[in-house]
């Protein structure tokens, strides 16, 4: 069976039959849009790409043969579960690999710790998701046909059930996974992750704090543990199992940092418990840290302990050694057009014209496949008074609250002229808020869209009172205030971060709406985005489910979304969240698709951030990668390092780039 994107979108958007009760009467309507998304594929079962299972033996890549031998290792059988993840052979586009060689990524981003637990991040662009496992996995769903789109696929949690009520959800864990330092990995990893990480709120973890579904943690033996949920859930919730949240660390090496179990550490000292310039960290993922030279390159060694293998029983992973070089997303495009790097999602609309002429060209060593449009940029205001640092921050505060002022801004921005300034051509498509176009709960018709119009958003300013009382052509808060100077954070490295962040100060100036824009590093953006520290913050967050990175654009439990920590809600926002709320508690698609589109017209009729454009990316990848299929999006149910599944990628060994420490794994 082969379908297109749009294909796929219907199937999974069933809402014929439904009185659209988020349609829009009156309201203005999103601009037509013209899809360039190439990419068709054949879509399969969810058995279809892994099952668990034994097989009769298990082989191992040769350069572990020598460490066996020497006692240095335990054999690749009591290395393995008893039924390891097996990876079906039918749905390798190249089949079953051939080991060695190496994986080349370049990343823009730079490893802020191994502590992930603790939110720290190590580089992105791939470099987390090779370390971490989650208790289920999303990124391959892009390949699962419509009929069995039933959930997250597992991933350590092998199987799990729900009582009659679906208030218990009960989990399996696989048995006999080991850390990558040949620790056991069981259900105190899982119990310290959630009890001591998730919901201890002193700990800045990526799944807030009662986000889900506010359960309780119930262990029932060393494999087996239960959720309690305050209310009845669905199967939709367990995906926000899935990575960046629900991913456990190391209890054995970290429990003993942290403050509940060590009274001479605090929070603190329990983030920095892991710090990047010391490896090997322990980790469950297919590679493991084994050096990292700041600003240079981290290299990552094949973990012997990896508890999946391809159907003739081979250790995954096929590659012995990954390649993070620490230099910036631009080079990272340039390097895989060059063919001195194997990856890259091309998401920078300034490369664009260029890098799809080079990557035409039948020589060219690299593939490009562009998909529909899910990468959106927004400008969000904070909506917590509570957190404001002072007196005129909070009557800032106060004004951003008011849905006039967040609509005024979006009709104030000329949306096509911004997209243009990234790249000429049919690149950018506008964005207000809600879904993603390329999201399956995406529908036109329940968006509500802010035409530039800079008399509207005059008028809305005034209705507030928002006049320029000293006459410096800067409007002043209401009841004659200071001048409205709104501090605006942005990533000073993301080119089209900072390019769209100029545009809008210039064309918001132009209202009498004053950006003080700081540019910030990656890092410093991400801790302040997470912890709801700033007074206004541009950035690039793609909406396609609901369930992924939730406190960045849901209100899910008290201390979402970032830009709305203290629970001080909005009258609309409390409906979005009672929309949220029966989303992931809901197993009907027709219902989900329904509350999908109450959710998308109430975030872009009240402008709950302010969207600027979304664009479509392409993914990148070197001809000598064999398994990449290439029907993968860059960014679907998660980031296509996730969706290609690296573990199961190899080159030839003709073809394969020579190893830099052949022989090495992580020692502890
Ligand atoms: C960064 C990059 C994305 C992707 C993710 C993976 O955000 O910009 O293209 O690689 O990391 O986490
Ligand atoms: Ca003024």
């Amino acid at each position: 069976m082969v379908r297109s994107m749009k294909t796929m979108k219907r199937a999974l958007a069933v809402s014929t039959a439904i009185v659209a009760s988020g349609t829009l009467a009156t309201a203005d309507q999103m601009p037509p849009e013209t899809s360039l998304s190439g990419l068709e594929y054949e879509l399969i079962g969810r058995g279809d790409i892994y099952s668990y299972g034994s097989l009769d033996s298990y082989n191992q890549a040769p350069m572990l043969d020598a460490l066996v031998e020497s006692g240095a290792l335990p054999p690749v059988n009591e290395r393995l579960p008893a039924e390891p993840i097996i990876f079906k052979s039918g749905a390798m586009v190249d089949g079953i690999g051939e080991y060695g060689g190496v994986f080349r990524h370049v990343i823009g981003g730079r490893p802020e710790g191994w502590n992930w637990m603790a939110g720290q991040h190590q580089g992105w662009g791939g470099i987390n998701m090779a370390m971490q496992e989650c208790l289920v996995r999303q990124g391959p769903r892009w390949q699962v046909k419509a009929e069995e789109q039933t959930g997250p696929l597992p991933n350590l949690a092998q199987s799990w059930t729900w009582n009659v009520d679906s208030t218990e959800l009960t989990v399996n864990l696989m048995q006999g996974v080991k850390w990558s330092d040949g620790d056991d990995f069981d259900v105190e990893d899982v119990r310290f992750w959630y009890e001591d990480n998730v919901q201890d709120e002193n700990v800045a973890s990526r799944m807030a704090k009662d986000s889900f579904g506010a359960a309780n943690f119930e262990v029932i033996d060393d494999y087996t543990f239960k959720f309690v949920f305050q209310s009845p859930q669905a199967e939709t919730i367990v995906e926000n199992l899935a990575y960046i949240q629900g991913c456990p660390g190391p209890s054995h090496i970290l429990k003993d940092a942290h403050p509940t179990y060590n009274s001479d550490a605090t929070y603190d000292s329990y983030t920095q418990a892991l710090p990047n310039d010391v490896v090997p960290p322990v980790v469950l993922g297919a590679w493991v840290p084994v050096v990292h030279r700041p600003d240079e390159l981290v290299i990552m060694r094949r973990n012997p302990y990896y508890f999946k293998v391809d159907e003739a029983g081979n250790q995954l992973p096929y590659f012995n050694e990954m390649h993070f070089r620490l230099s910036t997303w631009g080079d990272r495009t340039a390097q895989a057009v060059a063919g001195t790097g194997d990856f890259s999602n091309m998401e920078d609309p300034g490369n664009y014209v260029e890098a799809l002429k080079q990557s035409q060209d039948e020589n060219s060593p690299v593939r490009a496949n562009f998909g529909p449009r899910v990468l959106s940029w927004r400008l969000m205001l904070n909506l917590d008074p509570a957190s404001a640092e002072d007196d005129t921050d909070r009557a800032m505060r106060d004004l951003f609250r008011e849905t006039d002022f967040r609509l005024a801004l979006s009709h104030a921005l000329d949306r096509d002229a911004i997209g243009q300034a990234l790249a000429r051509g049919p690149f950018a498509y506008p964005y207000v808020a809600g879904f993603s176009t390329g999201s399956p709960y995406y529908d036109a018709g329940s968006s509500d869209f802010q035409p530039f119009d800079q008399d509207r958003a005059n008028a809305l300013l005034d209705g507030l009172g928002a006049t320029d009382t000293d006459g410096d052509g800067v409007r002043n808060l209401p009841g004659g205030g200071e001048n409205i100077v709104i501090t605006v954070l942005h990533d000073g490295g993301a080119n089209a971060d900072r390019k769209q962040a100029e545009a809008v100060a210039s064309q918001l100036e132009e209202v009498g709406i004053r950006m003080n824009l700081r540019s910030l590093d990656q890092t410093t953006m991400d801790t302040n985005r997470t912890s709801g520290q700033y007074q206004a913050l541009f950035a690039r967050l793609p909406v396609i489910l609901p369930t992924r990175e939730v406190c960045e654009t849901f209100p899910a439990g008290a201390n979402c979304p970032f830009f709305n920590r203290g629970g001080n809600r909005l009258p609309f926002e409390a409906e979005l969240a009672s929309a949220y709320d029966a989303f992931v508690a809901s197993s009907d698609a027709a219902e989900q698709a329904e509350l999908a589109k109450q959710m998308q017209r109430l975030m872009t009729e009240n402008a709950y951030y302010i969207g600027t454009v979304q664009i479509p990316a392409a993914l990148l990848v070197n001809k000598r990668i064999r398994n990449a299929h290439p029907g993968t999006p860059v960014f679907m149910y998660e980031w296509a390092e996730d969706s290609v599944i690296r573990e199961r990628l190899w080159t030839p060994a003709a073809e394969q780039e020579e190893e830099v420490l052949p022989g090495t794994v992580a020692e502890y």
